[in-house]
């Protein structure tokens, strides 16, 4: 929410001028005199970058990179924060930290210090604390002329692609008074979604010591976040620890599929014992290697992200199905660290909206996220064009690269739907259907004769790469149209509805006179069939033809896959919608290169960008695009929970459910959970066991049976 009263009078303050370089977080205080404790305190606080904040000493809270990212251009992020326990009476010291962070860091540099600025060159922040006692008194202290600005502190930068640089030695020598900069001109709005934090914290599952004498540490799973290593070091040694997601042969850290980001924290240690822990940056890692220390002291790793509440679960009789479950929620949670990312790695970590497009369903199975999307929808909202299209990214910080892709700038739709679908608030579908109707009007008005062909990544990363672009961006067109018809529908807007319908019939007509011959569809692949048949594009009569060629195609690669970012989550679930369970389950425990369980074997912990990331000869994928930690490709995972554990939704935001379990001949036991609702189902010599509790009523769609019950737990058998 806007608010044009917050920190209206405060100055912002920023450190020395201009920076081309990488630059250093900048650290401002102020002695405040407080008569009494007091009984209220709120700091509210904004920065154009990061901001960390102490009271005597202390930090003032636990959240990280506060305070958020959104389209900086069009709107700044300000935080509220309880400081009540930290005041006291007498005298308080209070400690700001200011860091470039999304604001003017490498991310919005095009990649690179000096690069060309998105937003301002210059980090910088405003902050009033608010406070006052049971008798009356209160206070304010803003950001004013009597804060005071540190000479040097012991960052020498900090930033999100270049890694963290300190030196212990350097501490503060002279306070001089803090330089007001020209106010922005962005509103400024209350962020409330839930923040960044430490989610998880990990041991090392090994440390082994490499031959030139550096330490390598597994923490046994991809992750976004930071190693935090507590040890002593000589004054003046540089001590480094680099983060990487594989290791080389010899043990090393394996960087280069990094690109231009650094991966690394260098600390320049002074004799004495410090906890190093990174403030102002993270990295996608599993290993860390540690020089410059004689021994490890104390080291753990710290899991950050903005999604910690597990609301799904899945468990089955085959482990490494188990393990590539578990890869998709690692993936999603080192890639919602503020907004939905691509990777938590190499330097883009950005809001690419093919991949939360594609992966939003299974987004919201397995993690509580309601309000992270919510607020990223804003965004997506903010960057638009004039034209109503949307970017490639969000938020979008390179205007001169904007380029409308099919699956990419359907995010809003995609996501907005699954939101209501999931949460059964027609607010929110009410809340974006102004931005929609205008891309759906701009794709109108961009077609030709209902054909559209803007569609710059195809199925990006499939193996087989023969679906046209235009091909992808009419199937999507027509399932904009669709989908919005639908949406019109649900909000009663029934002319509306009528006249998409007939919009969707005619690009479905013209899709079909494209792209079929003799009631076939003219491309003989994976991903044709896979769009045709799920987006509905097909008249009955040629759905079955359609469907051979999926599954001619899956036989000849004897069940290795060949879908890319679009494609991969909508298989499994056709497969299963069109009764080729068996076949979804020979593709699921299919283990050939390229296949969902072959990066398991070959030790994922997390979801590649590539099917083949590492070789079968154990050779790496091309450094320049080779990220381990991309959840695109995990995007079937819905599937889980809707087939082989049965969960369907009935009506909107789960209000009842259907349970429909796929018996997988695969599998032997499925156990599933979502919301309060568990199901089991096993196989025994007699036949197959089956069990469900759930918190709302459930219609139970097994052979047999078919009747709808009220709350409660279930079971039953079948043949
Ligand atoms: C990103 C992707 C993204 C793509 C667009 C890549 O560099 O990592 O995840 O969707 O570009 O094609």
């Amino acid at each position: 929410m806007i608010n044009e009263k917050l920190l209206a009078n405060c100055l912002w303050l920023g450190g020395s001028g201009d920076t081309d370089e990488l630059a250093a977080p900048e650290l401002f205080r102020r002695r405040v005199f407080l008569e009494k404790r007091p009984d209220h305190a709120e700091w509210i606080v904004a920065a154009r970058g990061l901001i960390s904040l102490e009271i005597n000493g202390k930090a003032v809270t636990n959240e990280l990179f506060l305070p958020g990212w959104s389209d900086y251009r069009k709107r700044l992020p300000v935080r509220k924060l309880d400081v009540i326990g930290l005041l006291q009476a007498g005298e308080n010291i209070l400690t700001v930290t200011v860091a470039p962070g999304w604001y003017c860091g490498c991310i919005s540099r095009g990649n690179y210090p000096g690069g060309k600025v998105a937003y301002g060159k210059k980090h910088s922040w405003a902050g009033e604390l608010h406070w006052h006692c049971s008798d009356g008194t209160a206070g304010i202290v803003a950001s004013d002329s009597a804060w005071e600005y540190a000479d040097q502190n012991s960052w020498i930068y900090s930033d999100f692609y270049a890694g963290e640089k300190r030196d212990y030695r350097r501490t503060p020598e002279k306070f001089f008074p803090a330089v007001p900069v020209t106010a922005p001109e962005q509103p400024l709005f209350l962020y409330e979604v839930p923040p960044v934090k430490v989610a998880e914290v990990l041991s090392p599952r090994s440390v082994d010591r490499n031959p030139d004498g550096s330490f390598t540490v597994d923490f046994g799973k991809n992750i976004a976040g930071f190693a935090v290593l507590t040890c002593t070091a000589p004054a003046g040694r540089l001590v480094t620890l680099t983060h990487g997601e594989v290791l080389n042969p010899d043990g090393s850290v394996y960087t280069a599929n990094l690109r231009r980001a650094s991966g690394r924290a260098e600390v320049i240690w002074d004799g004495e014992q410090h906890t190093y822990r990174p403030e102002f940056t993270f990295f996608g890692f599993r290993y860390c290697q540690i020089n410059g220390v004689d021994e490890i002291g104390d080291i753990h790793a710290e899991f950050v992200t903005s999604v910690y509440q597990q609301c799904g679960t899945f468990e089955c009789s085959n482990d490494l199905v188990n393990q590539l479950y578990k890869n998709i929620l690692c993936s999603q949670q080192g890639n919602s660290l503020e907004i939905p990312t691509d990777c938590p790695q190499r330097n883009e970590r950005l809001g690419w909206l093919g991949d939360i497009q594609v992966f939003i369903k299974t987004a919201l199975y397995s993690f509580e996220s309601r309000e992270f999307y919510l607020k990223y929808l804003d965004d997506m909202v903010l960057c638009a064009n004039e034209a109503g299209d949307f970017p490639p990214f969000v938020p979008f910080n390179r205007p001169e690269e904007f380029t409308g892709s099919a699956g990419w700038a359907d995010a809003l739709l995609s996501v907005t739907w699954e939101l209501y679908r999931f949460y059964g608030d027609k607010e929110i579908l009410r809340r974006y259907h102004q931005p929609l109707s205008k891309w759906l009007e701009h794709l109108n008005n961009t077609a030709d004769n209902f054909i559209r062909s803007a569609s710059r990544y195809g199925d990006w990363c499939a193996a087989d790469t023969s679906t046209p672009p235009e091909f992808i961006a009419t199937a999507y067109y027509a399932r904009a149209a669709q989908l919005l018809a639908d949406i019109a529908g649900i909000m009663g807007e029934t002319a509306l509805q009528e006249q998409r319908n007939i919009l969707a019939a005619n690009i479905r007509a013209a899709f079909v006179n494209k792209f079929t011959a003799a009631g076939q569809l003219t491309i003989r692949n994976q991903s044709a069939p896979v769009f045709a048949l799920s987006f509905n594009l097909l008249p009955e009569n040629m759905r079955q033809n359609a469907l051979n060629i999926l599954l001619e195609d899956i036989e000849k690669r004897q069940y290795a896959i060949s879908t890319g970012f679009l494609s991969t989550g909508l298989l499994l679930e056709l497969l299963s919608r069109f009764n080729c369970g068996e076949v979804a389950g020979k593709i699921l425990t299919c283990t050939r290169c390229p296949s969902l369980l072959y990066p398991v074997l070959k030790g994922a912990t997390s979801v590649w960008e590539h099917w083949d990331g590492i070789k079968e000869d154990g050779s790496f994928f091309d450094p320049k695009m080779n990220s381990f930690n991309h959840y695109a490709l995990g995007s079937y995972g819905a599937w889980f929970y809707e087939y082989p554990g049965g969960i369907r939704m009935r009506e909107p935001g789960f209000r009842s459910v259907r349970f429909a379990p796929e018996f997988l001949p695969q599998l032997q036991y499925v156990n599933a959970g979502f919301r309060g609702i568990k199901t089991h189902w096993e196989r025994r010599d007699d036949g197959i066991y089956w069990e469900i509790e759930s918190p709302v009523p459930v219609e139970l769609a097994l052979p047999g049976r078919g009747e709808t019950v009220a709350p409660g737990k279930y079971s039953g058998k079948c043949q």
